[in-house]
């Protein structure tokens, strides 16, 4: 019996976060720091002809502006969208293009004011179009997927289908907008390089670091103890890192570097816009023959991404005849990158919806049609999954959720001015595991300390991991440390991909299991010096099978709708999922229920709304870009069905990082479908969609 693992647990660092004790990126004391402020290009495409320096270098305080014609070099081929400073090209409005540093914050910002930069500009092309030229065909799509997929015969599937529908959705661009913005503080010293930085994973960061800036890895050090929030946003090395390493090599300094809320619309990755065609051809009871997904994706003139859209569509209902094909297309704009449950959340409200329409035409309950389509086999392997749920999910959700006296009417139920109605959607993520290390120690006062790098984002990853190391050594809970988010520690891969707990429990489980065994064998006490073990999954990770991994998931939604001014309120939302053995319930909620508000998040309120003139969004901040907030959110619920699947990691973990988002906007589209009969392919759902006739 477990005396940890699966009980909730607060926040190990809790106390510290709400004091002010917890630091992040920019917050630690550096003797003699100087601030960095960043200059954006105001064109979209072209190049820097003149750099004009005068004005800024004027203002008191400032020590620098850095440009291409005077940066520090970097080593070329590493990474396309944080090679800046090097040359005078333009790939996007909003690409840095100066780099001002001062004593102070306020001098870096005015002087950054006060840069004059000329632009031999170029005609810019940034509008995701169907039937555009441009479009290709990816090499693979995020982030090793095969680019098409096709099974059986789709043309003849679909042709013979007897029912059959054929439809477009479309998603716009989203923005990950973490509370703490991209923020670094780096600083040189005897030619290392120590960088505190707000990222999902310090390892693959410094590994890239020291490749920019070629040095043996050994010679950089980075430390993301604290990160406030990242959303996939953060992933890897952004901009601000190797701008503020480069200042305070060249002012020989410290230097801090911010973004401030508006730059992290766009130059650090966003989600892209994406359309779908989806083709379902079904026989009459709703059986699915043919599932088409054709998905159109964006990405930039400097870096290919490939959102793998349609993915989503190959693990989740049988089909014999199956296609899922991505094309993506370069533009003037940047480089979109991960936001959770990349792929997975714009494919999944593109075959959630279409699913519900093709309920309403074959008159089939929409938890039935889904049931109807479970499979134990991976429609695109053929492979069996080694562990599903999704039946349990629906069956369970619609029981709490009491969908069963639902009267599949749109526009039947009705209270005043308020039409109400209910949505379902099914939702999956794969369940991915990396090789890590960790190591774990034995103390002669009787205490341990476990240590690994992994990345705690906000999301308990600390605690989930400290309370897999108290099980695994039988010690009281008070005499075992961890430590994390420093590439010091022992390697392990980053906090994306919902793998970040499934990779490092196994590591921290392993380390902890040796550390026993070493101390069952030795007689006597625990030398002066402590026993210090450490190991790595590498070998055990590589050795499982191939096999189709996931988690799923039901999402259910309740919402209303003014019939007079469209206004859509939803009432409640409620998940159950699938997603291996729990370590920390209460974490574990925080995370579902996060993505489900995201979910409800990209259904009614974000948009970036993107002006072609300018090449850039029109609304760059949280005033003009709406998320949800506590109000919009009266109910929320996610719960779990029993679900442990060792074939992903020895205990039993799925990773929850990300499926909450999945199929959350489906299912309330599909709740203000049933409320008024309007079909809204397009996100958001906006009011002015609802007002039709
Ligand atoms: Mo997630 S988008 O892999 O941080």
């Amino acid at each position: 019996m477990s005396a940890a693992v699966g009980r909730r647990h607060t926040r190990l660092e809790a106390y510290d976060k709400v004091t002010g004790g917890a630091r992040y990126a920019t917050e630690y004391p550096a003797d003699g720091v100087a601030y960095a402020w960043l200059v954006p290009a105001t064109v979209a495409r072209g190049t820097v002809a003149e750099v004009d320096t005068t004005a800024a270098l004027a203002v008191d305080g400032v020590l620098a502006v850095l440009h291409h014609g005077n940066a520090p070099r970097l080593v070329p081929g590493v990474d396309a969208e944080v090679f800046r400073l090097q040359d005078p090209s333009v790939y996007f409005r909003g690409q840095a293009v100066a780099l001002v540093v001062a004593q102070t914050s306020e001098a870096a910002r005015e002087a950054a004011g006060l840069v004059r930069l000329r632009y031999d500009v170029q005609p810019h092309h940034t509008r995701l179009t169907a039937g555009d030229d441009g479009f290709y065909r990816p090499d693979h799509v995020n982030p090793s997927y095969p680019t098409d997929v096709l099974t059986g015969d789709f043309d003849a599937g679909f042709d013979a289908a007897e029912v059959r529908l054929d439809l477009t959705y479309r998603t716009p661009s989203y923005h990950n907008s973490p509370m703490e913005p991209h923020a670094s503080t780096a600083q040189w010293r005897d030619g290392c390089l120590v960088v505190h930085d707000s990222s999902q994973g310090s390892g693959p960061v410094r590994d890239v670091l020291a490749r920019l800036f070629g040095l043996p890895p050994e010679s950089v050090r980075t430390i993301s103890r604290h990160v406030g929030g990242g959303f996939g946003g953060k992933l890897y090395v952004k901009v601000q890192t190797v701008l503020a390493a480069m200042a305070a090599r060249h002012v020989d300094r410290p230097v801090r570097l911010a973004l401030t809320r508006q730059q992290t619309f766009g130059p650090v990755g966003y989600r892209t816009p994406t359309i779908q065609r989806i083709r379902l051809g079904a026989d009459r009871d709703g059986r699915l023959v043919a599932v088409g997904h054709d998905a159109l994706s964006q990405t930039s003139q400097m870096t290919e991404f490939a959102e793998q859209t349609a993915v989503y569509t190959r693990h989740m209902y049988a089909a014999p005849h199956l296609r899922s094909t991505h094309r993506v297309i370069r533009l003037d704009v940047p480089t979109p990158f991960w936001m959770r449950a990349p792929g997975f959340t714009p494919g999944s409200f593109a075959l959630e919806s279409a699913l519900d329409e093709l309920a309403s035409a074959c008159r089939v309950d929409p938890v039935e049609l889904r049931l109807r389509n479970d499979t134990p086999v991976d429609p695109a392997s053929g492979q069996p999954f080694t562990s599903r749920n999704l039946a349990a999910c629906l069956t369970d959700g619609a029981r709490r959720f009491d969908w069963a006296p639902r009267d599949p009417t749109p526009r039947a139920r009705r209270s005043g001015r308020w039409l109400f109605g209910t949505g379902v959607a099914g939702c999956t993520y794969p369940a991915r595991v990396r090789p890590a290390a960790a190591s774990a120690a034995a103390l002669p006062d009787g205490s341990f300390e476990v240590r690994i790098n992994a990345t705690d984002i906000g999301t308990g990853a600390r605690t989930a991991l400290w309370q897999v190391a108290v099980d695994a050594l039988g010690a009281p809970p008070d005499r075992v440390r961890i430590e994390v988010g420093d590439s010091a520690l022992p390697a392990a891969d980053v906090a994306g991909g919902s793998m970040g707990l499934t990779s490092w429990s196994w590591a921290v489980l392993r380390a902890c299991e040796r550390l026993c065994d070493r101390l069952g064998a030795a007689s006597g006490p625990v030398p002066a010096g402590g026993l210090l073990v450490e190991v790595s999954t590498e070998e055990e990770v590589a050795a499982q099978p191939t096999l189709p991994r996931f988690a799923y998931g039901a999402q259910f939604a309740e919402v209303r709708v003014d019939q007079e001014t469209g206004e859509v309120r939803v009432l409640r939302q409620l998940g159950v999922f699938a997603v291996g053995r729990v370590v920390n319930p209460s974490t574990l909620r925080s995370q579902l229920i996060g993505g489900m508000t995201m979910g409800l998040s990209m259904a009614l309120h974000e948009v970036g709304a993107f002006d072609h003139r300018y090449g850039t969004w029109a609304n760059h901040d949280l005033a003009g870009y709406h998320v949800s907030s506590n109000a919009d959110v009266p109910a929320v619920r996610a719960y779990w069905v029993p679900d442990a699947d060792v074939a992903v990691n020895p205990l039993g973990i799925k990773g929850a990082g990300e499926i909450g988002m999945v199929g959350a906007a489906a299912a309330i589209a599909n709740a203000v479908h049933h409320a008024t009969g309007v079909r809204v392919r397009e996100l958001p759902v906006t009011l002015d969609k609802l007002l039709v006739g």
